[in-house]
């Protein structure tokens, strides 16, 4: 796998402003990455056209700043993510507060393009930069007998428009057992296309779990915790029947008002071009072992 440095994915929009950076985008531009280069072992996408940047940051769910797809691209500019901690519950050491930067510090950045398939019935495929999130859990000691990891979404009704109504049990909270926490796919993503994490993609660090659901992949993490019980799920406790604490991509298990067989394909053909669903999103092989014995009905 190919091993970058911020210093090799970043450099344009640190060097020019945000502004001159995105006029400097252009709409040409824009459109020709398209054919970001890609080589095969970054390629966990299993085959999937890359989405254009443009596709990628305009239509979005964060719920912090509004329910409609547009939402996100049109009010996220308003959050603040420098500086940015992230807290840690459930370890043994004293410090429990980092700045990013301190947890930046030395991760060799990855590229992973992931299908991200949101459990509405639509997919992309996205460039992500990051880290797997294992090389930070490796740094911690955590507490004896952790089964679970929670994470929880910044609250900052100040910024994050959304969340001055009850849309939401806020903040947005989601949780992986530690098996699915360590595995070497899930994924911190920082950024995407080889640039800094756009606001409305989670900025300035997300979860990506591409076997799951979307709603599992939280953005804009501010608080990680390291438990022995299996956490609040914010999706889970909104309606239980629809949502499940598991949630992996499954053709097989029905959401109770849609058929989870076929997918449309943000931005294939003018209406969206369906696919078939793949059991685990394609990674079966990955982690089939993860659930053996479950029953993925029960625990959908
Ligand atoms: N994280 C937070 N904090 N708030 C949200 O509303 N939406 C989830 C997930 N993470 C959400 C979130 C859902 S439903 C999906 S499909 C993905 O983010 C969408 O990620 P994207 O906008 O980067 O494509």
């Amino acid at each position: 796998m190919k091993i970058l440095k911020h210093s090799d994915v970043t450099p344009r929009n640190i060097y020019l402003g945000r502004r001159e950076f995105v006029k400097a985008l252009g709409i040409a531009s824009a459109a020709s990455l398209v054919s970001y280069p890609v080589s095969a072992e970054q390629d966990y996408s299993k085959k999937g056209k890359l989405n254009t940047f443009e596709e990628i940051t305009n239509y979005n769910n964060f719920y912090e700043f509004g329910t409609s797809k547009t939402d996100p691209a049109e009010y996220a500019h308003n959050l603040t993510t420098n500086p940015w901690e992230i807290t840690f519950d459930g370890i043994t050491q004293n410090k429990r507060k980092f700045d990013i930067s301190e947890i930046l510090k030395g991760k060799p950045i990855q590229e992973r393009v992931y299908r991200l398939r949101c459990v509405e019935g639509w997919s992309m495929v996205i460039p992500w930069i990051g880290f797997p999130l294992h090389e930070l859990i490796n740094q911690l000691e955590l507490d004896y007998d952790t089964k679970y990891v929670a994470f929880d979404t910044i609250f900052r009704p100040e910024e994050m428009r959304g969340q001055r109504r009850a849309t939401l049990d806020w903040p947005y909270r989601e949780g992986l057992t530690i098996e699915e926490a360590i595995h070497p796919l899930t994924f911190i993503a920082t950024g995407l296309y080889g640039r800094e994490l756009p606001k409305q993609n989670g900025a300035p660090l997300r979860l990506v779990v591409p076997w799951k659901y979307g709603f599992k992949s939280i953005k804009s993490i501010t608080k990680i915790s390291f438990m022995k019980k299996q956490p609040f799920t914010t999706w889970n406790a909104e309606n239980p029947r629809e949502y499940g604490f598991y949630s992996n991509v499954n053709p097989n298990v029905d959401h109770p008002r849609w058929s989870q067989a076929t997918e449309r394909v943000i931005g294939e053909g003018l209406f969206g071009e369906r696919r078939k669903t793949e059991l685990f999103n394609g990674y079966i092989t990955e982690v089939g072992d993860l659930y053996k014995g479950l029953d993925l009905k029960k625990y959908f």
